[in-house]
């Protein structure tokens, strides 16, 4: 009796909460919006694509451009609005930004553009959703960064503004903790979805030939959705202010060297 009842809650980690996923259209947002659907959440997907978003499993959808407060304040109003509370807020809205490594060739404005999407969409984020989780006294902000967030190797703007999401996370954990709200940040390697296709130009059914520490698995945005939803759930109380890096070791291995492939 006590096993089943244990199991049926497990098999609904989300049952009764309210969750906004930004960028909620895209490769990972869809697969975040999916799964926290199955697990018993009320979904609202906040996103600029509103023509692509009807096919989403039962969310509803808000046209949200991340880059406007009044965007984001909308989007959260709405969540309390149609469901009374909002408990789960996904800052996962995202761009690549132009494909220039040399600074010389790097754009300012591509720069601003990258920096405005990915970190300030995500503190307009955290600051709306603290706003109506803060009375009540609970709560669960992720952020969506990036192993471009913890390494160099990719272009500036991208790497510059994951590396200030991490930070964002850090910070607004210990502000919003005081209040019983938790702030974590996933950060996964590379995925299929739009952006890395366009970004490495390549078609839908192209393989991304990457390398992986750990054989036998791909990445794939399920992977990233389980993580998020790990932080989402009561599961993950005590947890706040940690960045889940999802990479298969890939951001701990020492390529260089490479001393267990020889
Ligand atoms: N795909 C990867 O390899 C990878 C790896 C690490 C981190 N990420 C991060 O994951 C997140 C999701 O990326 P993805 O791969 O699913 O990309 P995607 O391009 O498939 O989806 C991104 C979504 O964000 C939306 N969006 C873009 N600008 C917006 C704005 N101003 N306001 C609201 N919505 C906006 C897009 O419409 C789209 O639905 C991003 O933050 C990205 O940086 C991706």
């Amino acid at each position: 009796m006590a096993s089943s009842s244990l199991l049926s809650t497990a098999a609904k980690r989300l049952e009764g909460k309210v969750a906004i996923v930004t960028g909620g259209v895209g490769g990972i947002g869809s697969t975040i919006a999916k799964l926290f659907c199955q697990h018993g959440a009320k979904v609202i997907i906040a996103d600029t694509r509103d023509d692509e978003s009807q096919s989403i499993c039962n969310t509803l959808f808000v046209h949200c451009d991340v880059t406007s407060e009044s965007d984001v304040q909308n989007a959260v109003n709405k969540a309390v609005s149609t469901h009374g509370r909002l408990d789960i807020m996904v800052n996962n809205a995202g761009i690549a930004g132009a494909k220039v490594l040399d600074i010389l060739d790097c754009d300012a404005t591509d720069f601003v553009n990258v920096f405005r999407v990915n970190t300030l969409g995500a503190f307009l984020g955290t600051k709306h959703a603290a706003r109506v989780m803060k009375p009540v006294q609970r709560g669960s902000i992720i952020n969506t960064a990036s192993v471009a967030g913890i390494m160099g190797g990719l272009p500036h703007a991208y790497s510059c503004s994951k590396h200030a999401i991490v930070g964002l996370t850090k910070n607004t954990a210990l502000d919003l903790g005081r209040y019983g709200i938790r702030v974590n940040c996933v950060s996964p390697y590379i995925i299929p979805t739009q952006m890395t296709r366009s970004y490495f130009g390549l078609a839908e059914d192209d393989k991304l030939d990457v390398h992986s520490n750990l054989k036998g698995v791909e990445l794939m945005p399920e992977d990233v959705a389980e993580a998020v939803l790990y932080l989402a759930s009561d599961e993950s109380k005590y947890v706040s202010g940690h960045n889940l890096v999802v990479d298969a070791g890939f951001s701990i291995s020492n390529l260089a060297l490479n001393l267990f492939n020889q």
